[in-house]
């Protein structure tokens, strides 16, 4: 009795005593790394941790004696068990069925789940995918799982709530949201369209099959049926908005909220701007869920025609998948890529004679030149295994995102990267830097991204979201767990491809 007493109290005292992560990566906290940029530890104590994994610990140990400067090290030992250690909010199994996974990620500061954030979260891991030691797969089983759920009940959105098998208390967001279809808003916890959410599934769902060779798996749940969910919302949004005799047409999703933001809605009744037919998705939204100009949205439709090509080789092998439904994902794999030869391609507005890729289009001659930080992106489309990065129009595009010539490329002297309209000009994200480095091959670019990236954290050593490229104390996000995992992704990177890199000095 005296003993229970004890240990109630204990582990009690433990929970109170685990602050939460939102203000804690606000603070410094000692002992600091012993380079010039004195970054904080960011790591919670042990036990206030959310998931425990040896192979990631083994991994940060590797990298300790890869990585020679203090502050490079400690950046990536902060950031890469940033998912596992702060945003596993819960692990568990379907009421229905005890052999099903599921696993509720949050996106850091924020309270809920992102079909593409949790994919990403999840894809930091992807080398240590199938470690023996402890049991990363069971994770993403459950992600695969409870996304399938979510894109069986609401397709059309984009992050969610936690399942009630999870016992997680929240509010219901969307108050003042008029969508169409309309959607249960304790499931739903934002229903922007955007198709990279597709993308997303179908690149998590690969990359546990592409280490696990697990194919059983996707025919036991809701796999199936999710990608068939996802197949038939992804047709309806490439009608036109004009019927062949000039009739308007309707949508099957529109949008509207109140706001001040111009990128937080929809114009046209929700509908947004019109697009002709042309074979490629509509994507209201981006992946910065802000809302698009042209909703041909050409990195996410480039990023869901790969994925489904991946996803159709999976479904190949499902002895239980419908007839014709592989050979349906690869047909709109290949009218992708073939609509966004036919269209996207523009040309370059530096010599009009080379050409790029726009980032959005309508299909009546309307483009948008640009890119934005969050990817998939124009810069990332090899990294997504779109393309590869010697392509020459690839080349072409990557010199346009990263000049002064694309009007969301942000630069100044303590970071100068693309941006976004998600916060404004003059504010330049990691996440893009990061990219850059992941789709190069030339060293003194790679080490100058690096560079920027570890001098630029505010002395937090965690990846923010934005950074004022004069100021570094003003950032957005201090908890923003894909963008970390993505620079641990990035780390583990260079060590197989270039790990003389990772033995430079990064101090001023
Ligand atoms: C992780 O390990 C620590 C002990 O090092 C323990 O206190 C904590 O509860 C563990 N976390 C989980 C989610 O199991
Ligand atoms: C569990 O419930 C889901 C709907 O939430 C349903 O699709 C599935 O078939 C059920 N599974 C079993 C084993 O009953
Ligand atoms: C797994 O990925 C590797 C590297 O991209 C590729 O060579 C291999 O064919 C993939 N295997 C499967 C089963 O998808
Ligand atoms: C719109 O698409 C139709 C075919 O669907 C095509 O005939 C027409 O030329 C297109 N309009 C423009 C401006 O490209």
């Amino acid at each position: 009795m005296w003993l229970w007493t004890v240990a109630l109290l204990v582990v009690s005292a433990i929970a109170q005593r685990c602050p939460s992560y939102s203000s804690y990566s606000r603070q410094r906290h000692g002992p600091f790394s012993a380079g010039a940029y004195q970054l904080s530890y960011q790591r919670p104590a042990p036990a206030c941790r959310t998931f425990n994994s040896s192979a990631v610990e083994g991994a940060i140990g590797r990298m300790q004696s890869l990585i020679k400067d203090p502050d490079l090290f400690r950046l990536f030992e902060n950031s890469f068990p940033n998912t596992l250690d702060t945003t596993i909010a819960w692990k568990g199994f379907a009421a229905n069925n005890s052999d099903e996974d599921l696993c509720f990620i949050i996106t850091g500061d924020i309270n809920a789940m992102w079909l593409r954030d949790s994919a990403n979260q999840m894809q930091s891991y992807r080398s240590i995918l199938n470690s023996p030691e402890d049991d990363i797969a069971s994770l993403y089983r459950g992600v695969i799982n409870l996304q399938a759920r979510y894109l069986n009940e609401a397709p059309y959105c984009n992050a969610f709530l936690p399942p009630p098998e999870s016992g997680i208390a929240f509010s219901p967001n969307g108050a003042g949201y008029v969508v169409t279809p309309s959607y249960d808003n304790r499931v739903v916890f934002s229903c922007n369209f955007e198709l990279d959410s597709f993308a997303a599934f179908l690149e998590i769902s690969h990359d546990y099959y592409n280490a696990t060779q697990d194919i059983d798996f996707f025919g036991k749940f809701q796999w199936i049926a999710a990608v068939q969910s996802l197949l038939g919302v992804a047709t309806d949004m490439m009608e036109p908005t004009y019927a062949p005799d000039g009739a308007a047409l309707g949508s099957t999703y529109t949008f509207q909220v109140s706001t001040m933001s111009f990128t937080g809605t929809l114009g046209n009744f929700g509908l947004g701007n019109p697009t002709n037919r042309t074979g490629l998705v509509r994507s209201p939204f981006r992946p910065s869920d802000d809302t698009s100009v042209f909703e041909f949205l050409v990195p996410a439709n480039a990023m869901f025609a790969r994925y489904l090509e991946t996803g159709a080789e999976i479904m190949d092998l499902l002895p239980n998948a419908p007839r014709g439904l592989a050979r349906q994902m690869s047909d709109m794999a290949a009218s992708l890529r073939a609509a966004i030869d036919q269209y996207a391609i523009v040309p370059s507005p530096s010599d009009g004679q080379t050409t790029i890729y726009a980032y959005e289009v309508d299909g009546f001659g309307g483009r948008i030149l640009m890119d934005d930080a969050n990817i998939p992106s124009l810069l990332s489309l090899p990294f997504l295994g779109y393309l590869d990065r010697d392509d020459p129009i690839y080349q072409n595009t990557r010199q346009f995102v990263l000049s002064s010539g694309n009007p969301w490329f942000s630069r100044g002297p303590v970071i100068s990267a693309v941006g976004g309209p998600h916060i404004r000009p003059g504010t330049a994200w990691p996440m893009a830097s990061i990219a850059r480095i992941l789709t190069s091959d030339d060293d003194e670019e790679i080490v100058g991204q690096l560079q920027e990236l570890v001098s630029s954290t505010d002395g937090l050593g965690l990846i923010h979201e934005s950074i004022n490229t004069f100021d570094q104390s003003r950032w957005t996000r201090q908890w923003f767990s894909w963008a970390n995992g993505l620079f641990g992704q990035m780390i583990l990177d260079l060590a197989v491809n270039k790990p003389g890199l990772l033995a430079r000095s990064f101090q001023p």
